[in-house]
Formats: C-alpha cells, structure tokens, sequence
C-alpha cells in the first residue's frame, strides 16, 4: 500500500512488478471540476462541542483539459507495463471523459485489445440538473494487455423473478423447467463461412457439430415446436442467472446510498469486475484506491493486491478497513520519493502528533493508559478553516489505535479501534520474556504517531 502521487509509485514498480500485475481497475478523478471534501467529525459525540467539523480536503478534480489528459496519458502507459500478458485494466470514468480516454486507450493498448465499454448505473436519480436528459450512468473501459492471453470469467446475474419467469416448459422427467434457445445460426451469427448441413431432415446453418445435436436428440435435450423447428432445452437448475453483459443496471450491483469516503463505490461492482477478469492469487492493482474499496474486495476474494491513493485519509481508511477484515493481513504502507522506498511513513515532513502514554504492568496484566494527545497539524488546519472548535477532550481528534503486544519490527497490529476510542487498553501475556509494544495512533485527518515501548513479563 503505497502513500504518495501514484506516477512515483507506477515508476517504482516497474523495478520488480513489470508484467505482474494481473488486474487493474482504476477510478481517477473525473475531472468534475470541483474539489470533493469529506466532513471530518470530532470523535465523542456525548459531548455537544457546537462545530463538530473540519472539512479536509480530500482530493482536488479541477483540470485543464490537456493537463488532465497528460496526466492519465503518462500513468496509463506506465500501468500498461505493470500488466502481465494475461492482464487487463477497468478504467471509471463518467460522460466528461469516457470519450477521450477511449481513443487514448486504444493508442495505448491498440484498438484490437479493447473489451468492452461497460454502461454502470451510478446514481438511481434520473433527474437532469440542467437542459436534457439525466446523467445516470459511467463508463467502465476494458482493455486487455493481450486479447488472445487475457483471463476472463463469465459472470452472471442473479436470477429475476423476470428471468425465472421465462422457463415455462417442463417434461415431468426430473430435470424441472426449462425454456428453449435456437439451434441454428440467425442474425449476426448467420456469417458467410458457416455451413449447412442435415439434422433430422432438416437442412439448415447449425450452431451445433452434427454430433452433438444427435447426442441431444437421444438424451431428449431438444425441444420440436410445433411448426417442425427445434430448439435446444435449457434448464432452470443449470443456469446461474443471465450472463452479465455489458450494461450494469441490475440491482446487484446498485449504487452505494450513503459514501463514507466521497466517490466512493460499491463493493458489488468491484467483485463483478474482480471475478470477471483475475483468478485466486493474481495480483490486483489499483492506483487511485480512495477508501480501498477494490483492495477490500481482492482481499476478500483471496487476490493479492497493490493500492496507492495520494490522500492520507483514503489511505487511513483502506488500511482500516483491510485490518478490520483480517488483523492478520501482512502488508505495509510505503511512500515513494523519487524512486526511493521508505518503509513507513515516518520519513515525512510536517509535524507528527505527539501522544503521553503510561504503562502499568501487574503479573501478566499489561495496561496501556493514553493520558494525552495532541496533534499540531490537526490544529493548525483548525485554525486555517477558522473553525470556532473547541477540543474538549483530546481523545475526540484520535480515528484510530493500532497496537502490536509483540513487535518484531513488522507491525502486526492485533489491537485495532477505529470506532469507539477507550483511554485504558488492557492486555494478558500468556507467556513471560521481553517483549515490544508498538502503538500507533492517528488524528481524523490521518496524521499518525508510532511508539514503541519495552515490557518484561516474569514468572511471577
Ligand atoms: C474517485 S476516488 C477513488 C474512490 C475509490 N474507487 C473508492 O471506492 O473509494 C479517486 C482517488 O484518487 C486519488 N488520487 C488523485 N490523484 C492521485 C494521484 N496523482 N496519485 C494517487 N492518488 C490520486 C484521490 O485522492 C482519490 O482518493
């Protein structure tokens, strides 16, 4: 998980990912020219403290349109390379600059390697803000690194009562409802080089080898209508729903109600797109991650992943929301400066938050009180937004407490709390020896402070 503007990143990586990544599903800024803000809530809402909000600004969407197009031509080639042969990219986009990027993608990745333009439903409100029609739907670009290699999955709906609806007949022979589908070659599939041939006396243009039409015919897996056509049976217990299409509207994949992160998408969408084009253990990329909503779904559906998001309070919150998945999950969150790795993201500038913490230990019973925390930036960006706040208690500006009980020097937090903050956090060793704490806590706006301190458990 990388911290940092993701051209640095996509150049990083090209020193050991170069064809490895399997997937990359992106969702950059639209170029909706407005900023997009996240209201930032002081924790402890018993207290009434009046202006309970700082709005940090999450990421800013205004662009000339050459900029905004240098901007994605140059990650996009790096992204290319990143690809592994089986590989493929989902670019989200909206109506602003699906059309721009379409052309770009296919300079990029050559127009034979383009997928599909997926129509997603992103919003049920079908009202228009101005003169036309409502703007209800984003274009999900899909191009393979190479067609002929790619991974694909076909992917179905769940079932409507609709779709159900449709198997009507049934030979009372166990197999249940089936419809029926056409047997022989119509409309686009009637190309000049397919042949006729006979089946049961009837010459015509099969979609089907002779063979397999006559195994079909003897297990009564053919249907004869009545004006002498046949048409093969498909039945209700084999099918999955209908295979997923390139047009996105079902409801399961609806648009999220509430967002928690701005731009925010649903995890439905990510996993359709997920297990449509990667397999268990590929790598899945995406450099715009946001609140880490396809880093969640990878992890979820056993892929392993790389993020980066050049904001601190998306990447606070993927690594939350990973954590809360699985506290086990061995990653680590770097930034990238020119072409240099730093392991954790001590090695920023600015003024970390500082944090008063005393320890009691009796028998095998550690207990962790955090007496006090203050954090300079938090306040100085308070007192930018003229924010009127006052902080009652300091334990209302901390989002998160990370604590590792046995630090080796990776950070394997086993303690986290995002939600309700607690001052007095208790732990039992089961074993005596010298251990490590590592305690890690960050402010609402994602500035964090890591310590480290020393407990020795005796016998007794
Ligand atoms: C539309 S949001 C992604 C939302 C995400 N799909 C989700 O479900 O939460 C775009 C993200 O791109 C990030 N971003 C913008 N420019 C970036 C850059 N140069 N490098 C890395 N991240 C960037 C923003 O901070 C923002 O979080």
């Amino acid at each position: 998980m990388f911290l940092g503007d993701n051209r640095q990143v996509l150049a990083y990586l090209l020193n050991g990912y170069q064809k490895s990544i399997d997937l990359i599903y992106i969702d950059p800024p639209f170029s909706s020219n407005r900023d997009y803000n996240k209201s930032i809530k002081l924790k402890n809402t018993d207290l009434d403290i009046g202006y309970t909000f700082v709005e940090e600004k999450q990421y800013n969407d205004k662009w000339k349109l050459e900029e905004y197009l240098q901007f994605m031509y140059e990650r996009l080639q790096i992204m290319k390379e990143l690809l592994s042969e089986k590989g493929s990219i989902f670019l989200h986009l909206d109506w602003r600059m699906d059309s721009y990027l379409r052309v770009m993608l296919d300079e990029i990745f050559k127009p034979d390697n383009f997928i599909n333009r997926i129509v997603w439903k992103a919003t049920n409100s079908s009202k228009s803000q101005t003169k036309g029609l409502g703007k209800q739907h984003n274009s999900i670009l899909w191009y393979a690194k190479d067609k002929d290699s790619m991974t694909w999955n076909q992917v179905y709906r769940p079932p409507t009562k609709e779709y159900k609806a449709r198997f009507t007949y049934n030979d009372n022979d166990g197999r249940g409802l089936y419809q029926t589908v056409p047997l022989v070659a119509r409309g686009v599939q009637n190309t000049p080089n397919r042949k006729s041939f006979e089946f049961n006396g009837v010459v015509d243009k099969w979609l089907y080898s002779k063979e397999k039409l006559e195994e079909w015919w003897e297990d009564n897996r053919i249907h004869e209508t009545r004006g002498g056509n046949y048409r093969k049976k498909v039945y209700l217990k084999d099918c999955d729903g209908p295979p997923v299409s390139d047009i996105w509207v079902d409801k399961g994949v609806a648009p999220i109600q509430k967002e928690a992160y701005p731009t925010q998408k649903p995890e439905s969408l990510l996993e359709r797109i997920i297990e449509l084009a990667s397999d268990e253990g590929n790598i899945v990329g995406d450099f715009f991650c946001g609140s880490g909503t396809t880093l969640s779904v990878a992890e979820k559906l056993n892929r392993r992943w790389i993020g980066a998001d050049i904001n601190k309070v998306a990447v606070q919150t993927t690594r939350d929301r990973i954590l809360n998945l699985n506290s086990e999950v061995d990653f680590k969150v770097s930034t990238v400066s020119t072409n240099k790795l730093y392991n954790d993201v001590e090695n920023e500038s600015g003024l970390k938050p500082t944090v008063n913490l005393k320890t009691k230990l009796v028998n095998k019973e550690l207990t962790i009180n955090v007496v006090d925390f203050y954090s300079p930036e938090l306040i100085e960006k308070l007192q930018e937004q003229q924010q009127d706040v006052e902080i009652q208690d300091f334990i209302q500006v901390i989002s998160s407490v990370h604590i590792d009980f046995n630090y080796k020097g990776t950070f394997n937090p086993t303690y986290i709390q995002t939600d309700k903050i607690e001052k007095e956090i208790q732990h039992s060793y089961q074993n005596s020896g010298n251990y490590q704490v590592a305690i890690q806590l960050s402010d609402i706006l994602g500035h964090e402070v890591l310590r480290v301190i020393k407990v020795d458990i005796n016998e007794d």
